[in-house]
């Protein structure tokens, strides 16, 4: 196996990025399959997804090391010199989203933000459902913006797909398990590269924010 025998079982990713993880892909997943039949409850899934991202967001900047986007967003130069690494089947040992990996989470993360923030507009084609601030714009608007919720759905499932890809890739090409660490968290490396913990009082604050802030917006931004 390539990953080191020998090293230090580091901390990597903190509960709330792993938790906000897994109850995205569960989510995104249920207010997929709920997109068809049951607007209602494919909203209230949405409000969910609206609630994590908003989370994510301002844990990229107040969570533990490895969770900060100043530890993994890289410049050109860098995430250039990253590709030329790719081909070789050394294993990846950067502790946090490598720089081309972190390009990909931006993008899935922005994607989200599309989605989610069209739908809150979007009306259907009978004016009959619509998302909670589509009362706020004309209807021809809020269909416009019903097709992009749509075509902003399909360029996801397109980055999903070259998600797991890619994790697949590290795992057989590179014999590099990404996977167990977003389960448990913990991931051997030759060297302790000294991640800052993340503070629950920081957590608590973001977390109930964000859960007010999705409510809010689930009320159409009224009280
Ligand atoms: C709806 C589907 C998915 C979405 C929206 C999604 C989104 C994300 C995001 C935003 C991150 C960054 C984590 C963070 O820093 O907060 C991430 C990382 C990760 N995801 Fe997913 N993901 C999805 C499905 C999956 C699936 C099915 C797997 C398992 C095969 C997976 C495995 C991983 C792994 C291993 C990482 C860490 C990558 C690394 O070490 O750099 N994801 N994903
Ligand atoms: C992860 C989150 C979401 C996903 C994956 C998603 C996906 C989709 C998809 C695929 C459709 C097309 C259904 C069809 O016509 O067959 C749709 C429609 C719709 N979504 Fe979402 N959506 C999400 C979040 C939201 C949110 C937060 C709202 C607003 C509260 C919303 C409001 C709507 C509305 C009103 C429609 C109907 C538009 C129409 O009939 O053309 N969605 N969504």
């Amino acid at each position: 196996m390539a990953e080191p025998s020998a090293g230090v079982r580091v901390k990597l990713w903190d509960g709330p990025v792993r938790i906000v993880h897994w109850l995205l892909v569960a989510l995104i997943g249920f207010s997929w399959w709920a997109s068809d039949d049951h607007l209602q409850w494919h909203q209230w899934s949405g409000y969910g997804v609206v609630g994590l991202v908003l989370f994510r967001i301002y844990w990229g900047f107040a969570g533990g090391g490895a969770a900060r986007f100043a530890s993994f967003v890289r410049g050109p130069i860098t995430t250039l010199r990253y590709l030329t690494t790719l081909g070789g089947r050394a294993p990846s040992l950067t502790p946090g989203h490598n720089p081309l990996g972190a390009i990909s989470i931006l993008a899935i993360l922005v994607n989200v933000l599309v989605l989610v923030g069209t739908g809150l507009f979007a009306v259907d084609v009978d004016a009959f459902e619509g998302g909670p601030l589509s009362d706020r714009v004309s209807f021809e608007l809020g269909r416009k913006l019903a097709d992009i919720h749509e075509t902003s759905f399909t360029v996801l499932q397109a980055l999903i797909v070259l998600h797991v890809v890619a994790v697949l890739f590290y795992l057989v090409w590179k014999r590099t398990n990404l996977i167990g660490p977003m389960i448990t968290g913990r991931r051997t490396l030759p060297s302790d590269p000294g991640l800052k913990p993340a503070s629950w009082v920081l957590f608590l604050i973001g977390a109930v924010l964000a859960a007010a802030a999705a409510w809010y917006i689930s009320k159409g931004l009224r009280l």
